[in-house]
């Protein structure tokens, strides 16, 4: 897949190095661009659980605004790390760790956290509600929008999502970024 001619340049990089890796669990443009747009209201350091080959990452650095911003992205499967590390080699404001998530426990406070080591991530908001400074923000992607409350997924309750949508921590939100996808933000209180 070629990456469409409206992307940011490192965007486009990433799309590149996950085309050349066989690589296809990124996410998708319209959670990408949520990201740039929330990165960009953000300063400190932002971080990712669960890098892939960098196309999250790359729509973060896109929306980043000044040069002191940082983020910190952690892949547990160090061919991957390798790859999505080639697209910010020349990059200081980027840091690529081939580690488990956990390693970012103590790099916090964090002022965006966007948690993507799963499907949608189980990280749950007791593992990492302390890694986030007041006012940072959390963002959940893959969720399937749904209008009932409890939320419901696979015919079951969706635990995760409730819990996000109902901490006390939290002021929380789920946004359709398309049809049939949904995000979850979550801003610390
Ligand atoms: C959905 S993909 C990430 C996509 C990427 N964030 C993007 O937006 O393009 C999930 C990634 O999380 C990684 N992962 C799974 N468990 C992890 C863990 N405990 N620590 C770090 N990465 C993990 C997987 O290897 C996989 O590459």
């Amino acid at each position: 897949m070629s990456a469409p001619p409206d992307l940011p340049d490192v965007v486009a990089r990433a799309f590149d190095v996950s085309r050349k890796a066989g690589y296809v669990s990124f996410c998708r443009n319209e959670t990408g661009r949520l990201l740039a747009a929330l990165a960009a209201t953000r300063e400190g350091t932002m971080a990712e659980f669960g890098t892939g080959c960098g196309v999250g990452t790359a729509w973060l650095r896109s929306g980043v605004r000044g040069p002191d911003t940082k983020i910190v992205t952690a892949e547990l499967n160090a061919k991957l790390a390798d790859a999505a590390a080639e697209i910010f080699v020349d990059d200081e404001q980027v840091e690529v760790l081939s580690a488990d998530w956990s390693t970012l426990l103590d790099k916090g406070p964090f002022s965006l956290l966007f948690l993507d080591s799963g499907e949608p991530s189980e990280v749950g908001v007791d593992s990492v509600a302390d890694l986030v400074e007041p006012g940072g923000i959390v963002v959940l992607d893959d969720f399937t929008p749904c209008e009932v409350w409890p939320p419901i997924a696979y015919g079951r309750v969706d635990t995760l999502r409730e819990q996000w949508l109902t901490d006390e921590r939290f002021t929380s939100v789920e946004v359709m970024v398309a049809p049939d996808a949904s995000a979850l933000i979550a801003t610390k209180r």
